[in-house]
């Protein structure tokens, strides 16, 4: 029996009224999660994704706008980030969250499969990224922000994989790899520019992710609880906790990092049953 619920009893504002925050795979999961956390805050927000049922309903529901966007289609992200310039003016936060999982042990992996998860993991951050700093390297500060040089905050979202390996999700692994090192170099590149850039690496997440490609039968439920210390799954909303921190001014000198939120998964070394 875990001694750790679930449940969130408290609930922490960030002060991100007014923010204009994009937030890729919008539509479900853990995005679905960072926007009604944002919307929570009084933020403008923005769900771009693929998903147009779920993610017009979300957006519905939230006062939200829903763009159609596949992240890895330059086009398409240009066009995103020039409709929310066109509707808000400006771009506060964007979390880089939209990703796909596709395993194969690695003697059979495909190079479609391969270059699917990192046409959207990787290239579809970059894309982005690229696109939407350089719209914010442009405007002001926030009028509510106390820094007159903070532009912005980028989040992308990164994963244990990201350094830990499993023999079976090459592409996963390799581009979550890439999303820290692109974290890093983002980070270094926009400091001029006022932009900060972290990345949030999840542990096991209860969402349809999760359900499809780790969560397969319960003795698979069991092995990854076993290696994890606080013996649950994470919430989504417990990832857009750790997002709305690094969005907001509570994080005005935290950029580069990596934050992992995964119920101490990292940081068990013997692989006992715990
Ligand atoms: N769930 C977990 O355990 C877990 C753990 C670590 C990291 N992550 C990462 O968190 C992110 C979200 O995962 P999730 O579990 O919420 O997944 P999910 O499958 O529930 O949701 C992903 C969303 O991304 C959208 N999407 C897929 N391809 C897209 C594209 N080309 N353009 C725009 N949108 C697209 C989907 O339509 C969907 O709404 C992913 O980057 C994933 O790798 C998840």
């Amino acid at each position: 029996m875990s001694h750790f619920s679930s449940e969130k009893s408290a609930t922490v504002s960030f002060g991100l009224r007014g923010r204009v925050a994009i937030v890729t795979g919008g539509a479900q999961g853990i995005g679905e999660a960072c926007a009604r956390r944002f919307a929570r805050e009084g933020a403008q927000v923005v769900i771009a994704d693929m998903a147009e049922g779920p993610g017009q309903a979300l957006a519905a529901e939230l006062g939200a706008l829903f763009v159609h966007c596949d992240v890895g289609d330059k086009t398409q992200v240009d066009a995103l980030v020039a409709s929310v310039m066109a509707m808000h003016g400006r771009i506060d936060i964007l979390v880089n969250n939209a990703g796909i999982f596709k395993a194969a042990d690695f003697l059979e992996v495909t190079e479609a499969d391969f270059d699917a998860v990192l046409r959207v993991n990787l290239k579809g951050a970059f894309l982005v990224g690229q696109a939407v700093a350089r719209a914010m390297a442009r405007q002001p500060a926030h009028p509510g922000d106390g820094d007159s040089t903070s532009r912005g905050a980028i989040i992308n979202m990164s994963s244990v994989n990201g350094t830990l390996a499993i023999p079976t999700i090459a592409s996963y692994n390799v581009s979550k790899g890439g999303i820290n090192q692109l974290t890093r170099v983002m980070s270094l590149a926009l400091a001029d520019h006022g932009i900060r850039v972290n990345a949030v690496a999840p542990g096991t997440i209860a969402t349809e992710l999760a359900a499809q490609a780790v969560l397969t039968s319960g003795d698979a439920r069991q092995r990854i609880l076993s290696r994890t210390p606080m013996k649950r799954l994470g919430q989504p909303s417990e990832i857009a906790d750790v997002v709305a921190w690094l969005a907001s001014d509570a994080a005005s000198y935290v950029t580069g990092e990596i934050v992992v939120v995964d119920g101490g998964r990292m940081t068990l070394n013997y692989t006992v049953p715990v």
